[in-house]
């Protein structure tokens, strides 16, 4: 029988976050309603970030509340701090996301925070998620190389993990923000992240920039990671990640983790409509 690998879609955040051209919110709430009809369980379809940061993602209430709900689905996003919480629990987010850095530089860059405020301004939202029951994801950003810092240490993205996993998240995502990870460096970071959070309970979070994503994906079923995030139509980048492209598109995951006899459960020719729409939506 073959393995389920589950895809979380973040399209439409990751993916949409560093469009130059303005997105109308019609256009997003297009873009979620037809992933929706995927057969995926979650999808990351806004942040509640500073919109001076982040013009692209403004209108994360908006998109909230524009969509079709689907049952089954559960609609996240980003929250940097309280008020990001704030907001997107009366946006009506299903979970929300904490995402702090491996890296002091990029920490900086992404949240104006060194990792240790950063860490601190998390646990706000983990004492407000946790009171209302909300489920609450964490990412580390720069698992393997980082574009002010360069190569990581994977004893540095362990130490992150492990925090904020204390913290309380479900699970954790690992993100190679800059593509450059490779085979070699995911493993060596996966052996040092799996002792001190559960390998079930990590996700592989991999931007395609070099080419390397669906290689690294397969490293990361090696060591037995069995979540992975993606972006329809190859969507995305960081706007504090100069060179950062798009994440691994989620019809390319999909493909490969087919021919390696995993089933995804996802719908080949809806997530192809959702693609081609992804694709129209670039600037
Ligand atoms: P700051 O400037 O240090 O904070 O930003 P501040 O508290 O001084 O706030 C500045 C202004 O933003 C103030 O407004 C606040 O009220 C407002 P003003 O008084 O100037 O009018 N503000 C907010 N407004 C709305 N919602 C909020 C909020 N917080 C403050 N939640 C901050 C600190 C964290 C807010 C800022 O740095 C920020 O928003 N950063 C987010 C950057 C971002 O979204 N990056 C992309 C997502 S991460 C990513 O893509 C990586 C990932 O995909 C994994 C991977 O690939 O590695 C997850
Ligand atoms: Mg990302």
């Amino acid at each position: 029988m073959s393995e389920r690998v589950e895809i979380f879609e973040v399209g439409p955040r990751d993916g949409l976050q560093n469009e130059k051209r303005p997105i109308p919110t019609a256009e997003k709430i297009a873009l979620v309603d037809t992933l929706s009809r995927a057969g995926f369980a979650r999808i990351e379809v806004a942040s509640f970030v500073s919109p001076k940061w982040v013009p692209q993602m403004a209108d994360g209430a908006e998109v909230l509340a524009g969509i079709a709900r689907a049952p089954g689905v559960r609609y996240a996003a980003l929250t940097p701090n309280l008020r990001g919480y704030e907001r997107a629990r009366a946006a009506g987010a299903d979970e929300v996301a904490i995402f702090g850095a491996a890296s002091e530089g990029f920490s900086r860059a992404n949240i104006n925070a060194t990792i240790a405020e950063s860490l601190a301004r998390f646990e706000d939202v983990a004492a407000a998620a946790r009171a209302d029951g909300i489920p609450m994801r964490g990412y580390v950003s720069c698992v393997t190389d980082c574009p002010y810092e360069g190569k990581i240490a994977p004893g540095q993205v362990a130490e992150v993990a492990e925090k904020l996993w204390g913290l309380g998240c479900y699970e954790i995502s690992l993100g190679d923000t800059i593509g450059q990870g490779t085979p070699e460096t995911v493993s060596a970071m996966l052996a040092a992240v799996s002792q001190v959070v559960p390998v079930d309970k990590l996700a592989g979070h991999f931007h395609d920039t070099a080419g390397r994503a669906l290689d690294n994906i397969e490293a990361a079923l090696a060591v037995g990671l069995r979540v992975f995030d993606a972006a329809v139509g190859g969507l995305g980048g960081c706007p504090y990640a100069k060179g950062a492209t798009g994440n691994v598109a989620t019809e390319a995951v999909v493909e490969r983790l087919t021919k390696l006899g995993h089933d995804t459960g996802l719908n080949s020719a809806v997530l192809n409509e959702a693609a081609a729409l992804a694709r129209a939506m670039r600037g």
